[in-house]
C-alpha cells in the first residue's frame, strides 16, 4: 500500500472510499466536510440531522451517496475540537484505513485532519500518513487466505498551496516511521523457525543497506575472542548459533558523540533448562521485539535528519534446553569481566544485554537506551498501556517520558533504589541473574544498571507493550512494533533541543536549527 500527498479537493476526487472527520457538537460543516456534503447532494447534513451520528470520538458510519465521485463516504467522529491532538489525528487515519480495507476499497482519499488549524500542518500530515499505515497493517505472510491487499493507495489531499508545501517532508517522514513500525511488527510475528539469530542478522544487513547504515555481524569465534561470555552462554543450548549485530549510521560525523540503542534479540525463549510452562510459550517468538524496534528505527533514520551518529546493538541468541545448554548454577563471565551465577536460565535477556552494555562503552556514547521484553513482572505492574522506564538520569528519563506522551507510546518510570541491588548478589560469583519474584521488573533493571555504570543510560522493559492483547485503533492483537515511534520522537526532539540550545552560533547553523524546529513533530 502506498501513501501519496496530492494537491486537490477531496470532494472531486474519484476514490473507492473517501474519509471525512466530523467534530462533535458542531452543527455547521466547514472545509472539506462542506465540500463533500455539497458534492454528495447534502448526504452528510441529512445524516447529522437524524442524530444517528454525532461525531463522537471514533464513532464511524459509511454513506453511499447517489451523487458525487466517491463510491463510499466514510465519516469518522473526531470528538470535541478542544481535545483533538496529533495522537487523535493518527488514530482517525488508522480507523479510516482499516475500515476502507475491510470494505474492499482500492483507493482511500482523506484529508490530514487538524491541518485546518487545530494542529500544525506538518504534524497533521505526518499523523495521517503514519496512522493510515498502522491502521491498515496486517501480518499475512503465513496466511493462505491473504490474497492481494484490497487497499492499494491512500491519498492525502490538501487544497491550500502553503499548507501543501509544509506537509511534504512531514508526510514522507510519517511514511518512513510507519514502515519502520510495520517492519518491526512483521519481524516479531515471524515464527522462531524462520527467524534464528542468523536470519535476524541477514534482516539487519538488508535494513542497513536500505538506510545508509553499516552493519557488522559478529559470529561465535569473534565473540569468543572479545569475551562475550554471557551471549555465548545463552546461545549454547541451541542448534542456531548466536550473533552480535552492530549497526552504525552517521559515524562520519565523528565529532558528535553517538547515541547507542540496544535491542534484546532472543529469537525464541523456551526458558532453557529452567523451562517455561506450556501456556502461551508460542508468543515467545516476540522475545526479539527490542531488536525489531532497533531495526524499525534504522529504517526510519534517513527521514529524521539527526546530527548525531546512531549505533544499534543487537545481541541475538535462541534460548533452548539441550545437552550443551547452560545449567542453573553455571557461572558466566561477561564482556566487562563481571561474573554471573545463572540461578535461572529463563532470565536470559539480562545476560545478553550485559554484554551489549559492555560493548556500548567503547563508543563513548552521549546516551544509551536499551529496549527489551525483559520481564513478565512489568505487565503485572503496568498492564499493557505503558512500558517500564528505568533510569538514574532525571533529564534522560524526562526526555523519554515526554517523547512517549507525544508519540502515544507511553512509559511509566519505576525506581532503581540501591536497596534492591542486595538481592542480586551471589555467594559464588559477582551477581546472580535472578532473585525474588516480587519487584521482578526492578530487579532485572538493577542487574542491567551494573553493566551500564558510568554511562548515561535508560532501560525500557517493553514486555508489557510489545504484544497487544486485543485490537486497538493503531494495532491489531499481536506484535505492536512498540518503541520505533518513541525512539524517532525522542531522537528528533533531542536534535531540535541541541540545535536550539546552541543558537548563539553563526547564522548558517541557526537557520538550519530553525528548519529542524519547524520539521519537529508536535
Ligand atoms: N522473555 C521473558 C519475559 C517475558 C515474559 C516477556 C512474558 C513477555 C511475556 C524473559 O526472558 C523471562 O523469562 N523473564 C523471567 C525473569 C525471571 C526468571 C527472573 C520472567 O519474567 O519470568
Ligand atoms: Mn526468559
Ligand atoms: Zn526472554
Amino acid at each position: 500500500m502506498e501513501i501519496v500527498l496530492r494537491r486537490g479537493n477531496l470532494a472531486t476526487r474519484a476514490a473507492g472510499a473517501l474519509a471525512l472527520g466530523i467534530f462533535e457538537g458542531e452543527a455547521r460543516l466547514g472545509g472539506a466536510a462542506a465540500d463533500v456534503d455539497r458534492a454528495s447532494g447534502g448526504a452528510i447534513r441529512a445524516l447529522l440531522k437524524t442524530g444517528d451520528f454525532a461525531g463522537r470520538w471514533l464513532e464511524s458510519v459509511v454513506l453511499y451517496p447517489s451523487r458525487g465521485k466517491a463510491k463510499r463516504v466514510l465519516l469518522v467522529g473526531l470528538g470535541p475540537r478542544a481535545a483533538f491532538d496529533a495522537r487523535r489525528a493518527r488514530q482517525t487515519a488508522a480507523v479510516a484505513a482499516r475500515r476502507a480495507r475491510d470494505l474492499g476499497a482500492r483507493v482511500l482519499a482523506l484529508v490530514a485532519h487538524g491541518a485546518g488549524g487545530t494542529l500544525d500542518p506538518g504534524a497533521a500530515g505526518e499523523a495521517a500518513a503514519e496512522g493510515a499505515l498502522l491502521g491498515h497493517y496486517r501480518h499475512t505472510a503465513y496466511r493462505a487466505d491473504a490474497g492481494a491487499p484490497a487497499l492499494v493507495r491512500v491519498e492525502i489531499l490538501e487544497r491550500d498551496a502553503t499548507r501543501f508545501a509544509s506537509m511534504r517532508e512531514a508526510v514522507e517522514r510519517g511514511v518512513r516511521i510507519g514502515e519502520g513500525v510495520c517492519l518491526a511488527r512483521d519481524l516479531a510475528a515471524t515464527p522462531g523457525q524462520d527467524l534464528t539469530p542468523e536470519n535476524l542478522a541477514d534482516r539487519a544487513r538488508e535494513v542497513a543497506r536500505a538506510s545508509g547504515a553499516r552493519a557488522t555481524v559478529l559470529g561465535v569465534p569473534q565473540m569468543e575472542r572479545l569475551g562475550m561470555g554471557a551471549v555465548l552462554g545463552v546461545g549454547r543450548g541451541s542448534e542456531h548459533a548466536p550473533r552480535f549485530i552492530v549497526l552504525e549510521r552517521g559515524a562520519a560525523r565523528a565529532k558528535e558523540r553517538p547515541i547507542v540503542v540496544i535491542g534484546k534479540g532472543i529469537t525464541f525463549d523456551t526458558g532453557g533448562i529452567s523451562l517455561k510452562p506450556r501456556e502461551n510459550m508460542h508468543k515467545m517468538k516476540y522475545d526479539m521485539s527490542g531488536a525489531a524496534a532497533v531495526l524499525g528505527l534504522f529504517h526510519a533514520l534517513p527521514a529524521l535528519d539527526l546530527a548525531r551518529p546512531v549505533i544499534g546493538l543487537i545481541p541475538s541468541a535462541e534460548n533452548m534446553p539441550g545437552g550443551r545448554a547452560l545449567k542453573p548454577g553455571d557461572v558466566l563471565r561477561a564482556l566487562d569481566g563481571t561474573t554471573i551465577e545463572v540461578t535461572n536460565t529463563d532470565a536470559e535477556g539480562r545476560l545478553v544485554l550485559a554484554d551489549a552494555l559492555g560493548y556500548a562503552r567503547r563508543f563513548r556514547p552521549a546516551a544509551v537506551v536499551d529496549l527489551a521484553t525483559l520481564t513478565g513482572a512489568v505487565s503485572i505492574a503496568l498492564g499493557h498501556l505503558a512500558a517500564g522506564l528505568f533510569s538514574e538520569d532525571d533529564a534522560l528519563a524526562g526526555e523519554l517520558l515526554a517523547a512517549g506522551e507525544a508519540s502515544g507510546e507511553r512509559l511509566w518510570r519505576l525506581p532503581l533504589w540501591d536497596g534492591y541491588a542486595a538481592e542480586m548478589r551471589s555467594d559464588t560469583a559477582d551477581l546472580v541473574n535472578s532473585a525474588a519474584r516480587e519487584g521482578g521488573a526492578i530487579l532485572g533493571a538493577v542487574f542491567l544498571r551494573h553493566f551500564a555504570r558510568g554511562m548515561r543510560w535508560a532501560h525500557l522493559d517493553i514486555a508489557s507493550t510489545a504484544w497487544a492483547p486485543s485490537d486497538r485503533p493503531l494495532e491489531r492483537r499481536g506484535p505492536t512494533g512498540f518503541g520505533v515511534r518513541l525512539l524517532c520522537e525522542w531522537l528528533s526532539r533531542e536534535a531540535t533541543a541541541r540545535t536550539a540550545a546552541s543558537s548563539a552560533r553563526p547564522r548558517g547553523a541557526r537557520a538550519r536549527a530553525a528548519g529542524r524546529t519547524r520539521a519537529a513533530r508536535a
